[in-house]
């Protein structure tokens, strides 16, 4: 069986168990990111320089109330940044850190396991980084590695990607019951948007880091990475813990795009609500909308 026809017979399986078996997911239809990965991107320019400075700017401000709030109250916030190679995790990362007291804010960017994780339970590397009170972490990728790159370059089993799709609403709930503030965004970049960073980062010698064994497969294996999301997407999207698909061709409408999203989802002191308003439903959108 051809790699795309095991993803196509997994997620033939994946429907009739996923409903079924795990109440925490929300039901639906099997979900695409056909909207979303076509080259249609809803807008021919990007966003002016001036007004993603002024949003970026007042967005930030925000951010800066959520650190407050949750430093005051103890409570704890984790965001997890996921998408392809060069989905612009990274540089939204930055713009989320950028005025924010590192003392009191991480960002967590694991390599692949060694042996010693390898040995240990899946989530156990993950949890141990997760946030105490006061703090904000943000995942530059996750355990949700196993749904990506581990599924795709057969780094797991297929039994433990199943398992793992089963676990996943399990595990989430129990951390969100537990008082976590958890948001889960995806960034979901085009081929040909892909193929044009790579392309930059290779030329740039600040930024060549960034490429890696993994990049130069990414193209190659798009379909795969494609069916692998899909299949995330319809088994971990849930009530506790949602999905939001992030369009980010441009990355400026992007990072404002993920900024206001997050705003959005929290509940503090001195929330300029006028100001957040609702995220771009052309670049922003919930997971629950992908469906056909
Ligand atoms: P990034 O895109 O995060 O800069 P890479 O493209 O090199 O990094 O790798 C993507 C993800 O795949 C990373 O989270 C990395 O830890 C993971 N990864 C790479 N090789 C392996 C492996 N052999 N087993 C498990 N995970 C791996
Ligand atoms: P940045 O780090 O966001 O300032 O941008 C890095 C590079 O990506 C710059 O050279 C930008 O010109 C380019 N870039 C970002 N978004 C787009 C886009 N939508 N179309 C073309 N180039 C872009
Ligand atoms: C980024 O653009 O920062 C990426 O999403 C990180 C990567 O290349 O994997």
């Amino acid at each position: 069986m051809s790699k795309a026809d095991k993803h196509k017979s997994d997620k033939k399986n994946d429907k009739n168990t996923s409903n079924s078996k795990q109440k925490d997911v929300l039901k639906g239809p099997r979900m695409t990111l056909g909207p979303v990965s076509s080259d249609a991107y809803p807008y021919d320019e990007r966003l002016k320089r001036k007004l993603y400075k002024a949003e970026k700017r007042a967005l930030q401000i925000e951010l800066l109330k959520v650190q407050h709030w949750l430093r005051d109250s103890g409570e704890r916030l984790a965001i997890v940044f996921e998408g392809r190679d060069a989905a612009g995790k990274g540089g939204t990362i930055k713009r989320f850190m950028e005025y924010l007291n590192p003392r009191f804010a991480r960002i967590v960017a694991l390599d692949k396991p060694n042996e010693t994780e390898k040995g240990q339970w899946y989530f156990q590397r993950y949890v141990t980084r997760f946030p105490t009170s006061g703090e904000i972490v943000l995942f530059d990728r996750s355990w949700y590695n196993r749904a990506g790159v581990e599924t795709v370059m057969d780094f797991a089993t297929q039994e433990e990607v199943e398992r793992f799709l089963v676990q996943v609403p399990q595990q989430e709930r129990l951390w969100v019951e537990d008082g976590l503030h958890l948001v889960k965004l995806y960034f979901s970049v085009s081929r040909e948007e892909q193929s044009n960073r790579f392309a930059k980062r290779a030329a740039d010698p600040l930024t060549h880091w960034k490429l890696s064994p993994m990049d130069a497969v990414a193209q190659e294996k798009w379909d795969e990475y494609t069916n692998a999301a899909e299949a995330m997407f319809a088994r971990t999207h849930s009530r506790h813990a949602p999905w939001t698909l992030i369009r980010s061709d441009d990355k400026r409408r992007a990072r404002i795009g993920a900024l206001r999203h997050v705003l959005s989802q929290l509940d503090y002191p001195g929330k300029d609500s006028k100001l957040i308003g609702t995220p771009d439903p052309l670049i922003v959108v919930d997971a629950e909308r992908l469906i056909l």
